[in-house]
């Protein structure tokens, strides 16, 4: 009897697949005692986007996580996916934080560490591989499956053979994208049963629903372990369900062995927490079945959804989904997993939307195409390559061999926030997203959330009736603002309400707007909410007519060419940031807006100088918003 066993991903790929990896620790620990007597493999619950949504959207502490989620599981081992030289982040990352995270991660729990590399570039799994063997730690070295011409299963055989001379305890199949074919399945997994000595995982996605028999083939070839996911967490762009598999296999010589009752009782507890959240089961559109043509990969399609419905072109999707295989065969047939997917999805994407191709590169193409994330599966031809970055050289070094090591000065950089280890690691990995949330974390400690400056607005939707969610406001609004880019009150409205506040000298006023109701307050000193006291006298706001004089004729507004988070740019002089005041040069990088987590450089084309800058640094902003007024010369 070969028994299958199974791993569970429902605590990382299946809501990262499914809900934007927005379950919260707190929505995980009823159930982990539960999910630690079924008797799985092991429970992959950390890494991947897990760790960036944990700090960038949940204002949670990832080690926190992690370290509950040790607590409460005694039994079964835990597993993370880690992105080789990039771990849980988009782009590599030098040796002394590769090791570190790795140390600290096994330190707070983590057994089974799942590693690759989105070129299958084995250079780049090196460090990692070391670290986890020397710390005695499980080493689950995957390859990433795609079809190209020149992946074959022989290229996956050699490159798993490597894998196992380096060390892996254990090869995992990655396909992503749920592209691996039943029968290729069984060839694929035949094939490796041959040639390793090393247990064979398979992980694939039930996207365009060959999932199942996918599994099923792989059992009959021998595979070892297998991944799913519970029920609620299953289908869609997630892992086929561990109920059905169960099912499937009971009375078979691959028998499970797991209760399918006590699988009930916890798909039970996530289907409340998804219909608590408001999310949809896994399914299956039309759109995400053609991944058999352009092999874009579940957990990026929501993305590039997301991200063209904001760029206000939705209705452009399928030309970005034919022009992703032409940007991938021009870079080398990448497999399209993290990072490689977001590098060819946006260049995909601004193909389209410019009318030109390679028009418009972001910084992370043409680090690609210098070779900074790894050798591409195929070379590149001159003609792209040189489109696209020119003559600047290619390196051909292990690209990590190219950084600086990056702890100490991480350390420095972030003492006054870090109170452990595990933050400064969390601060290497995301310095800018790590500070707003450790500026958070320090906030709510001193229950004082937002932290306003003195003549500073606060304006917020206090209660919303509208059958949808109420639009973002800014916590923080600007006087001088000359544009909001939100829908409930416009710039005239929001000025007419300050200058009530300044006239009256009211600390705050409440209106109702439309569906929702509006709330105004004003600070003045400190973090202190005005009293009905006059309001301090001095820095008194810009008023009302002072802001409109600035903005006379020789004033050029900059708009966000795109949704994405806003990042001060730092300043050529000795300042760290541009900044109001400074003068700017044609050429000259003002801000980066990072979208579809891909940063692009912002730049004017005139020189003059800044007057405002409208966007708070970390800050979302909308299509079209203005981002900095400038004075021409
Ligand atoms: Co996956």
């Amino acid at each position: 009897m070969s028994k299958i066993r199974i791993t569970d991903t429902s605590l990382r790929d299946g809501h990262q697949s499914l809900w934007a990896t927005r379950m919260a620790t707190a929505d995980m620990l009823p159930v982990l005692e539960k999910l630690d007597n079924i008797g799985y493999h092991s429970l992959e619950i950390w890494g991947g986007a897990t760790f960036d949504v944990c700090i960038r959207y949940l204002n949670e502490d990832p080690w926190e996580r992690l370290r509950e989620i040790r607590r409460n599981i005694k039994k079964t081992k835990l597993q993370m996916l880690v992105r080789g030289q990039s771990l849980v982040g988009y782009t590599h990352y030098p040796d002394d934080i590769v090791i570190k995270f790795i140390e600290k991660a096994a330190e707070n729990g983590i057994d089974i560490f799942r590693m690759f590399d989105a070129l299958n570039d084995l250079r780049n799994l090196e460090t990692c591989m070391r670290t986890v063997k020397r710390i005695g730690k499980h080493a689950q070295a995957c390859v990433v499956y795609t079809i190209s011409p020149v992946h074959s299963v022989q290229h996956f055989v050699d490159t798993t053979l490597r894998l196992q001379d380096m060390g892996a305890d254990s090869i995992c199949v990655k396909d992503m994208a749920g592209l691996l074919a039943p029968y290729v399945s069984y060839e694929l997994i035949q094939a490796l049963k041959e040639n390793l000595d090393v247990p064979i995982q398979l992980h694939t996605h039930y996207i365009g629903g060959l999932a199942i028999a996918t599994l099923l083939k792989a059992a009959e070839a021998g595979v070892d372990i297998i991944d799913t996911a519970s029920v609620p967490m299953a289908f869609g762009s997630s892992q086929p369900p561990v109920e059905t598999i169960v099912r499937a296999l009971q009375g078979t010589e691959w028998d499970t062995g797991l209760d399918l009752h006590e699988l009930f009782e916890i798909a039970e507890h996530f289907e409340q927490i998804r219909k608590h959240k408001g999310f949809e089961r896994g399914v299956t559109r039309i759109s995400d079945m053609k991944v058999f043509e352009h092999q874009v990969p579940g957990g990026m399609i929501s993305n590039l959804y997301s991200q063209l419905e904001e760029q206000k072109a939705s209705h452009r999707i399928n030309e970005v989904f034919a022009e992703i295989p032409r940007v991938r065969a021009d870079l080398g047939y990448a497999p399209l997993v993290t990072p490689t997917s977001q590098i060819i999805g946006i260049q995909a994407v601004l193909n389209v939307l410019l009318g030109e191709r390679y028009k418009m590169c972001p910084g992370e193409v043409k680090d690609y195409v210098r070779g900074f994330y790894g050798r591409p599966p195929v070379p590149i031809s001159d003609e792209i390559r040189q489109k696209i970055i020119g003559h600047t050289p290619v390196i051909d070094v292990r690209p990590a061999d190219l950084l600086e090591p990056l702890w100490e000065k991480a350390r420095q950089e972030s003492k006054d926030w870090a109170e452990s280890e595990e933050d400064i690691i969390t601060y290497a990995l995301f310095p800018q997203v790590a500070l707003k949330y450790f500026e958070w974390r320090k906030a709510r400690s001193a229950e004082d959330i937002p932290q306003m400056q003195p003549n500073e607005y606060e304006l917020a939707v206090v209660e919303n009736k509208a059958p949808v969610a109420p639009p973002k406001l800014k916590p923080k609004v600007r006087p001088n603002a000359a544009s909001r880019g939100d829908e409930v009150m416009n710039i005239d409205e929001i000025r007419e309400l300050m200058r009530l506040l300044d006239e009256s000298n009211i600390a705050d006023l409440e209106l109702q707007k439309n569906d929702f109701k509006i709330h105004l307050r004003k600070y003045v000193a400190g973090n202190t909410p005005a009293t009905s006291n006059p309001v301090a006298s001095a820095a008194q706001p810009l008023l009302v007519e002072q802001a409109e004089e600035i903005l006379d004729d020789n004033i050029t507004e900059i708009l966000a060419p795109m949704v994405g988070t806003f990042y001060a740019a730092p300043s050529p002089d000795a300042d760290p940031y541009v900044k109001i005041g400074d003068r700017v040069q044609p050429g000259q990088t003002l801000c980066i807006l990072e979208a579809m987590k891909l940063m692009n450089e912002i730049k004017t084309d005139f020189a003059g100088t800044i007057v405002d800058i409208l966007v708070e640094n970390a800050q979302p902003v909308e299509y079209g918003q203005t981002l900095f007024l400038i004075q021409k010369d």
